[in-house]
């Protein structure tokens, strides 16, 4: 039996894939490598001692998708694929939705029409947009998303809710808040495909001398030091998340199906210049920043109460902040000298 890993060279699906590795379930995984390395599959292969099954192509490609089905005896899936730039988003719409949304319902044609249960989607902090109350919990009001990008996580959530509904199937949809840092092994990390658009990629790049100074965007927010907060949780707790919560579905014998929601954060704001200092003392190192103005569609504010998943996975967020930035420190390093 396999579990699905779509976008599995990714960021936070490279991670959860060396969890489910260690975990001892059988992994394939389809990527395109729109936002990913080859090279990343031979370092999940060197942190695991073993081998998943990887097919380079896209999903909107429904025939290939079809004989992954045919060849391997899928039990479940994890979704990571997307393409998840909110800038871009708003520029290439149709782009978005496509790829975001095809990908997704080219997966579930399978499942329903092979009875598979057991998906589980990247979904996003972003589709509680700026919440009236902190800290954020599951039943929080969803609010349409600015963002395309946005949109096509909440979408998404109604997509799956209606196919565990109608079919009796078991998901789970994941909201992220701001995953961060890399593998401990210093192999796996966010690749710095372009300019970064988050905090914690530029900060790495602007410490290593990439980029000349990191721009603050907007220090008048209501928030003590006048910068935005959010929750920063580190990228391997985030996979844990993703191996309990896929055990959880899968003994679950319900007949009717399941709908599980869970935030997958700390449980801590930390504001955009506790996250700087963070990072100079973590790692010793100084982060040039200037002042800029507010970037448009931020939010001031989003951190989340974790006591579900803390409930009903018994998992929980382990990792400090320090720590992390830590290891977002040594990733740099590692890409270093691959480029030297
Ligand atoms: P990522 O870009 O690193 O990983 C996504 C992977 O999917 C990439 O390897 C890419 O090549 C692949 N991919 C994209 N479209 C594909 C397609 N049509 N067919 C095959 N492969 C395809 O992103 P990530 O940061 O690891 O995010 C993973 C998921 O989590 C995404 O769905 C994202 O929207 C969601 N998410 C991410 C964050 C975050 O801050 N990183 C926060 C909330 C939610
Ligand atoms: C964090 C804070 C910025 C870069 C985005 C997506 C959201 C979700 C997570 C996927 C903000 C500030 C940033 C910089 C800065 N992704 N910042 N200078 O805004 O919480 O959300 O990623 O679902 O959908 O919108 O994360 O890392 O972009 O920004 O000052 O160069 O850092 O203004 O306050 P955000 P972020």
């Amino acid at each position: 039996m396999a579990i699905l890993v779509t976008g599995g060279l990714g960021y936070i699906g490279s991670h959860t894939v060396v969890e489910l590795l260690n975990n001892g379930f059988e992994v394939v995984i389809v990527d395109d490598l729109s936002n990913s390395e080859k090279f990343i599959l031979k370092n999940i292969e060197e942190i695991t001692g073993k081998k998943p099954v990887f097919y380079p192509f896209d999903l909107k490609r429904k025939e290939l998708l079809k004989q992954v089905f045919d060849a391997h005896p899928i039990e479940g899936c994890i979704n990571f694929a997307a393409y998840k730039a909110v800038g871009e988003s708003q520029a290439k719409p149709v782009d978005y939705y496509e790829n975001n949304l095809f990908s997704l319902i080219n997966i579930l044609q399978e499942f329903k029409e092979r009875n598979i249960s057991n998906f589980i989607f990247s979904s996003s902090c972003t589709v509680y947009g700026q919440a009236d109350k902190m800290p954020i919990d599951e039943n929080t009001p969803l609010k349409m998303p600015e963002s395309v990008y946005g949109k096509t996580k909440q979408m998404g959530e109604e997509i799956l809710i209606d196919f565990a509904k109608a079919y009796h199937r078991k998901i789970s949809l994941l909201r992220y808040f701001n995953p961060i840092g890399a593998h401990p092994s210093a192999k796996l990390g966010e690749l710095p495909i372009g300019v970064p658009n988050n905090l914690v990629p530029y900060v790495m790049q602007t410490a290593a001398g990439i980029r000349e100074k990191l721009n603050i965007w907007g220090n008048d927010y209501d928030t003590e030091d006048g910068t935005p907060i959010r929750d920063y949780i580190y990228v391997v707790d985030v996979a844990k998340a993703h191996v309990a919560a896929l055990q959880k579905l899968m003994n679950d014998q319900s007949e009717e199906g399941v709908i599980d929601i869970y935030n997958l954060g700390t449980g801590k704001g930390s504001s955009v210049l506790e996250v700087v200092k963070a990072f100079e003392m973590a790692n010793n190192v100084e982060v040039p920043y200037q002042i800029c103005p507010r970037r448009e569609g931020d939010i001031t504010i989003a951190y989340a109460n974790v006591d579900k998943a803390e409930r009903e996975l018994n998992w929980k967020s382990e990792t400090s902040l320090e720590e992390s930035l830590r290891t977002v420190w040594e990733w740099q390093k590692y890409l270093n000298s691959r480029n030297s």
